[in-house]
């Protein structure tokens, strides 16, 4: 097992009525002036944005709201709450809604109390050491980003959908209704399925070896979330599966389970092109990609491969060309069942746009993507091309 630092000091309130403690939490974590930041109207036609103003004035507290966040959220929207932030003094930030309006908010919070643009974080990958405190409501069980330190914003010059990091931008506190997730279409209820999928694998394909106890905790919030993501899309309104899945996004993406181990990310890192460039939901792109990724690194590297179809799919017969093509298919039958894409075709990507995907990947200047395997411009272009087929 790797050496590893592991801080993640977010509270968490889940179940039901938690909505209404959202006032005294801003409070215990030494909030008093208030920015409210939320996405296009989910949470206004829901009834919980009144419900939580409700509890910000319970407590007295000045608030301002700020609501338009789109999903792949956009730095135009950053700037403009970094401006609203500075200028009437806002101390805290409370989002509303998804990854996206939670990304938004970390970006607004790290902009607000730096003298420069807030953009040199996610262009320069410096780690981030400042921020306004941020709060959060979370309406749909996807991203992570209630408990990650991660926030991904689409510069709208260049269109680069880029990452800034820093532990400082993990949430004080995340407030988890499952309840109101229930109200999700469900093609964005199978996108965060997908999302929460891809969170685990990410952090499970490493070669950093003796890795049980995370092994073990990857398997079994997969399994989860392959067994409650199936009986969800059937029984949507079930509060335990809403629940189960709810709390799982959570484990899958605050690191709990990654520690100690060399996670890959390029599944992420080639997807961020595909919702760059089609505003796609990060979701249905990783549909995409993530099962040409494991039919192309399941040829160079089986081993990681081969014991993932044994302990969370049963497939363990065959040669392990024979158990990669298996597991491959039962990815996408998996995923398929919950009503993804998992071609590009279905998703509305076009094949003639490869090469521009792949020159635009790494003009950030990173050399590879991914760890488990190191994927260079040439076989991130044979990824999009298995994807495509
Ligand atoms: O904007 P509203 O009206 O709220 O509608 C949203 C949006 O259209 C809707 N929605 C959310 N809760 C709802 C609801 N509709 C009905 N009922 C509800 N209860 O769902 C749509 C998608 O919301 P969004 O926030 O975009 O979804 P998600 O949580 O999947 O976030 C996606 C973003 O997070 C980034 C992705 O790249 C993408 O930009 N990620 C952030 C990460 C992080 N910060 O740690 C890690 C992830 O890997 C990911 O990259
Ligand atoms: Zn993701």
């Amino acid at each position: 097992m790797d050496n590893f630092n592991f801080y993640a000091p977010t509270y968490y309130s889940f179940g039901k009525e938690v909505e209404k403690s959202v006032g005294e939490l801003i409070k215990k974590f030494g909030g008093t002036r208030v920015l409210i930041h939320y996405g296009g109207g989910s949470c206004v036609k829901s009834g919980l944005l009144d419900i939580v103003k409700n509890s910000l004035t319970e407590q007295g507290l000045f608030f301002l709201e700020l609501g338009g966040v789109q999903p792949n959220p956009k730095s135009g929207l950053v700037y403009k709450g970094i401006e609203i932030c500075k200028s009437n003094s806002i101390d805290f930030i409370l989002a509303i809604g998804g990854g996206s309006v939670i990304d938004s908010s970390k970006a607004i919070a790290l902009g607000s109390v730096y003298d420069g643009d807030f953009w040199d974080f996610y262009r320069k990958g410096i780690v981030v050491q400042k921020a306004l405190p941020v709060g959060t409501v979370l309406t749909i069980a996807a991203a992570g980003s209630e408990g990650s330190g991660d926030s991904v914003i689409t510069h709208e010059n260049g269109n680069f959908k880029w990452a800034a990091r820093g532990d400082v931008l993990r949430p004080k506190f995340s407030v988890l209704n499952p309840e109101y997730t229930c109200s999700l279409p469900l093609y964005q209820t199978a996108c965060g399925i997908t999302d929460i999928f891809v969170h685990l694998t990410e952090r499970y394909f490493t070669n950093s070896q003796n890795v049980e106890v995370t092994d073990r905790l990857l398997e079994g919030l997969l399994k989860t979330i392959i067994s409650q993501g199936k009986l969800c899309v059937k029984d949507p309104t079930n509060y335990d599966i809403r629940a189960n899945i709810m709390w799982t996004g959570t484990m899958a993406h605050n690191n709990i389970c990654g520690v100690g181990r060399l996670q890959d990310w390029a599944s992420h890192g080639i997807e961020h092109e595909l919702s760059a460039l089609y505003d796609c939901a990060h979701g249905a792109g990783l549909a995409v990609i993530f099962p040409a990724w494991l039919e192309y690194v399941g040829k160079i590297n089986p081993h990681k491969v081969i014991s993932f179809a044994d302990r969370v799919f049963n497939i363990n017969q065959g040669y392990n060309q024979e158990i990669v093509n298996k597991v491959v298919f039962a990815v996408k039958e998996f995923l398929r069942y919950i009503g993804m894409p998992t071609n590009f075709t279905e998703l509305g990507a076009k094949k003639e746009d490869i090469d521009f995907l792949v020159e635009h990947m790494f003009k950030n200047n990173i050399e590879f993507s991914g760890n488990y395997v190191k994927l260079y411009p040439q076989d991130v272009k044979a990824i999009f091309e298995i994807a495509s087929k």
